[in-house]
């Protein structure tokens, strides 16, 4: 520090990043066992607004030891944190800032990053990653056509685990000297948990590594089954891919567990109101999920949950009850309903699976059978995929005479959906668009297989009963014909799900 400095002050605002407070939970923890404890690691309190200020540090430092000089042109895919804290260091170091971001991000993290004279590209959300209109390769072109430019590239670059590698796990070691059994964070790039868990598992050999991912990401169906399953789209930001970053080392994980948005959402809004800490929507969830895997655990165990950023930039959102009812998030609006409901209307029935080992000929007869078209795969009470008729056809077309003494071991599918019975129904039309079936999931066991038609049969049976509810004498007539259709509907889907279940 300059000898002519203040006393007390710090050299500038980078200095006060990290030593971020340690706080215990003591309101939204009631109902876990006598001893289980939640702690929380604040880095929502950094300078540029949540623990990517960490990592926002390193890639520069890498970036400058490897010849980038100020002047020149940061260029990112972010969504909004980093580049929050690129932004800050690059105000301080003399960089100009471009930053990519997909559509689905507040407006508040879209006018943060201008506040700093940063240029914000948009890109639609609902893109894979592969196509050019991604984020990801839309920020890449972006770095690639611009002088003097450097592609922090937080998804790949190795700079973002080494940063709580070398930083988060050793503040968290200091502060607590390691009395906790567990440290659980949401997912994005990887860098938290792959960084800060390396260095906690050098430290502590038995502290478990638990994971927090959205429902709808890819990660969780992997670490379970090993199957890269379809994603599809949610609204809390920062965590959860629909790709493998390389900054991700998941076998670092112990254990995963997955949230819904609105499980996220109500945590958020309660750690706020109830435990006063500002938090958005990813702190919500990595609590909501650390909850969850603690619900049977017994105590004496010490939980610690990382929060990544604020909920400032989450007011026109998850603090905005027209927003969360618009969405189905408040429990005045019912909506459509859930998974839940769909299972429920096919009655109490054991799901039928298959195991790799069956026979194709087997399969066929049970398909036949049961009347279905697919069944999930399990070995040992683990989900391996689906196996369907289109899958068996091309198998006997392929291999002739033979080919139905074979296993199913190979033509087991990954091309469906994971849900849980919460699962909201206007979430599961567009999980359908693009898998052939979800299947549901509860405590990593499978209670059910969805697929459109019963989505369909469903949403009539329901409409006709809304039909009939809404104009009971005027259409009686009709009612009554709608009725006798609904109960065949009705008939049709028991039958179907007979076969289902
Ligand atoms: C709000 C928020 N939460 C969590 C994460 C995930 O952190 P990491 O990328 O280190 O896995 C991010 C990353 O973008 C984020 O912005």
């Amino acid at each position: 520090m300059p000898e002519d400095m203040m006393h007390g002050a710090l050299e500038d605002i980078t200095k006060a990043v990290g030593n971020t407070p340690i706080v215990r939970l003591n309101r939204v923890t009631k109902g876990l066992a006598p001893g289980v404890e939640v702690y929380v690691k604040c880095e929502y309190l950094n300078p540029g607004g949540s623990h990517k200020d960490r990592l926002a540090w390193n890639l520069l430092r890498r970036a400058e030891e490897a010849g980038l000089k100020p002047g020149g042109t940061i260029v990112e895919a972010t969504s909004g944190n980093t580049g929050a804290s690129l932004a800050m260091l690059a105000a301080l170091r003399g960089y100009k800032c471009v930053f990519v971001m997909p559509d689905k991000m507040s407006q508040e993290k879209v006018s943060n990053l201008r506040a700093f004279g940063a240029k914000v590209v948009m890109c639609p959300t609902a893109v894979d990653a592969d196509d050019p209109r991604s984020y990801y390769k839309v920020s890449r072109r972006i770095a690639d056509e611009t002088p003097d430019s450097f592609y922090a590239n937080q998804y790949h670059n190795p700079a973002n685990p080494e940063a709580h590698y070398l930083w988060t796990g050793p503040e968290i070691w200091k502060q607590t000297k390691g009395d906790f059994d567990v440290f659980a964070a949401g997912l994005g790039t990887g860098g938290t948990v792959s960084g800060t868990g390396k260095f906690l598992k050098e430290k502590m050999p038995d502290v478990t590594i638990l994971g927090v991912d959205p429902v709808g990401s890819l990660y969780y169906d992997f670490v379970k089954t090993g199957r890269i399953t379809k994603p599809f789209s949610y609204k809390v930001e920062g965590i959860g891919e629909d790709f493998f970053p390389t900054t991700m080392n998941l076998k670092i994980l112990d254990d995963i567990v997955r949230v819904d948005d609105k499980e996220c959402f109500l945590m958020t809004r309660d750690m706020t109101r109830l435990e006063g800490l500002f938090v958005g929507g990813s702190g919500g969830a990595a609590v909501a999920g650390a909850i969850k895997w603690a619900k049977n655990k017994k105590g004496p165990l010490k939980i610690l949950v990382f929060l990544c950023d604020a909920g400032q930039k989450y007011v026109s959102k998850i603090f905005n009850d027209d927003w969360m009812r618009e969405n189905g998030f408040l429990e005045e609006e019912p909506g459509l309903g859930t998974v839940a409901d769909v299972l429920h209307m096919r009655g109490k029935r054991k799901i039928v699976t298959a195991s790799s080992s069956a026979k194709v000929k087997a399969v066929i007869e049970t398909l036949k059978q049961l009347g279905i078209s697919q069944l999930p795969v399990v070995d040992k009470g683990k989900l391996r995929g689906v196996v369907g008729e289109i899958d068996l056809l091309r198998h006997l077309v392929a291999g002739g005479a033979k080919a139905s003494t074979s296993t199913i071991a190979s033509l087991v599918e990954s091309d469906y959906a994971t849900v849980t019975p919460d699962t909201k129904l206007e979430l599961l039309q567009n999980v359908l668009a693009d898998a052939r079936a979800a299947i549901v999931m509860e405590s990593d066991s499978v209670v059910g297989i969805v697929t459109k038609i019963d989505l369909i049969e469903y949403l009539s049976t329901k409409s006709v009963e809304v039909v009939a509810v809404a104009k009971p004498k005027k259409v009686k007539a009709k009612s009554e014909k709608q009725k006798s259709k609904a109960d065949k509907s009705t008939r049709a889907t028991t039958k179907a799900a007979k076969s289902k279940a």
